[in-house]
């Protein structure tokens, strides 16, 4: 798991309740450390039932506080463990959230350290809630989880599926991975992206022959999630326009799935009407077949000629209705090079009237289509060249976001708002 900028340094107090999904809790005390926060771990007495305290202090390198009347150890600012924890906290998130917790915090009870934190805090909750299927659907929980929600708390899930006790229904905890989601979207609630709309397409485009048979590129879809989850952890509202991938979407975006270019074409021209930015990551196929079969084309020996036709260039579609419109502010286009790539970027940029262009070489190690890292280039109006070096997709994303960020004020002002 790589750093994460939105939770680097930063205080998660990790309230565990009793209830077996603690044990998928510690893959969360471990990615959030991995990630660069400082997680403290609160376990009520019924959760040390299910997985020892030791486990999370290795996971996290950080004592374990279960007890109310203990003195805080080492490190902690204050004497009072519930005040030190709950006022360092960046964040408290409970996770798994019983019944039990949901209720006493509903209703102000104290009688714990978990439940003194939640009441003493004033950070951000974030409560994860996992029980049984007849717990969370009784008209109590709704009630408290009602109350928790008026009062700010947020929630993730729970989702529905197969529970512990083979039942099924909604009550399952949601996944480590999405609890991640919604802490990145919590602490990235008042980011430079704050209140902006961010339109990001991701992956292929495809163009079917016939209902079997399609015309496609190698593109996985990464650069463009990732650059969605940045634009996340900055606090934007988030539409991610995907081409077929097998990526999950990141917690707290919209997704619109398209096949085709034109498909993809009219969505995005749907929704950069009124966006703020448009990071046209996609990789359109520049082709689709004149003729598309109804049924299976049956093989011949005589091998079979296909007759191609252009797709709309989306981008300069965006960009040539902004000229009127004054909308999508920043468009931002991608550049996949084989030669001459700073060149061949910076005419494509003026060409289509774009503010920045990301160009990458596909033919280098490490970077391009389908691999984890990504190496490029960003040219933007002004002759600006920034080269990064080899990088995650993720690392590279928060660049480009930051050079978004950068342009935003000042297309504002050239516009009047
Ligand atoms: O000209 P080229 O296809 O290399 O331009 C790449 C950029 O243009 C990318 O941002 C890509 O998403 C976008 N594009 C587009 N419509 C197309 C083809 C590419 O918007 N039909």
């Amino acid at each position: 798991m790589d750093s994460i900028t939105v939770l680097r340094e930063k205080n998660i107090l990790l309230g565990v309740t009793g209830g077996i999904s603690a044990y998928k809790v510690c893959t969360l005390a471990s990615h959030l450390t991995q990630a660069g926060a400082i997680v403290n771990v609160v376990m009520t007495e019924a959760a040390t039932r299910f997985v020892a305290p030791l486990t999370y202090q290795a996971l996290t390198g950080h004592p374990v506080y279960t007890d109310l009347f203990t003195t805080p150890g080492e490190g902690l600012p204050t004497h009072i463990a519930h005040v030190g924890l709950a006022h360092l906290a960046d964040l408290l998130v409970i996770a798994p959230a019983s019944a039990n917790t949901l209720a006493k915090m509903a209703s102000g009870v104290a009688d714990n350290l978990l439940t003194t934190l939640a009441l003493a805090a004033r950070c951000p909750i974030l409560a994860v809630p996992a029980m049984d299927v007849g717990m969370w659907s009784h008209p109590a929980t709704q009630a408290n989880a009602a109350i928790l929600r008026e009062r700010g708390v947020h929630f993730a899930g729970p989702a529905r599926g197969r529970m512990a006790s083979g039942l099924e229904g909604e009550g399952r905890m949601v996944e480590p991975d999405v609890i991640l989601g919604h802490i990145r979207r919590v602490m990235g609630s008042a980011g430079a992206l704050a209140g902006r709309r961010v339109v990001v397409t991701a992956g292929p485009t495809r163009e079917m022959l016939d209902p079997v048979r399609f015309i496609s590129n190698p593109s996985s879809g990464r650069q463009g999630f990732a650059l969605a989850q940045a634009a996340l952890d900055q606090g934007a509202d988030v539409t991610l326009i995907s081409g077929p991938t097998v990526l999950s979407t990141p917690v707290g975006a919209e997704r619109v799935d398209v096949i085709s270019a034109q498909e993809m074409c009219d969505t995005v021209l749907a929704t950069t009407a009124d966006a703020d930015v448009l990071l046209m990551t996609a990789a359109v196929g520049d082709y689709y077949p004149a003729e598309r079969a109804t049924q299976k084309i049956k093989k011949s020996e005589a091998g079979l000629a296909i007759n191609l036709i252009r797709t709309p260039d989306i981008v300069g579609a965006v960009a040539s209705r902004r000229l009127t419109s004054g909308f999508p502010r920043v468009i931002v286009g991608f550049a996949a090079e084989s030669e001459r790539v700073v060149e061949n970027a910076r005419d494509k940029l003026l060409r289509k009237n774009l503010d920045l262009i990301v160009a990458n070489d596909v033919t280098a190690p490490g970077a391009g289509f389908a691999a984890e890292t990504n190496q490029v280039t960003i040219v933007d109006r002004r002759d600006g060249v920034t080269d990064l070096p080899l990088m995650s997709k993720a690392e590279v994303s928060e660049v480009i976001i930051q050079h978004v960020v950068a342009l935003l004020p000042e297309l504002d002002s050239s516009t009047g708002i």
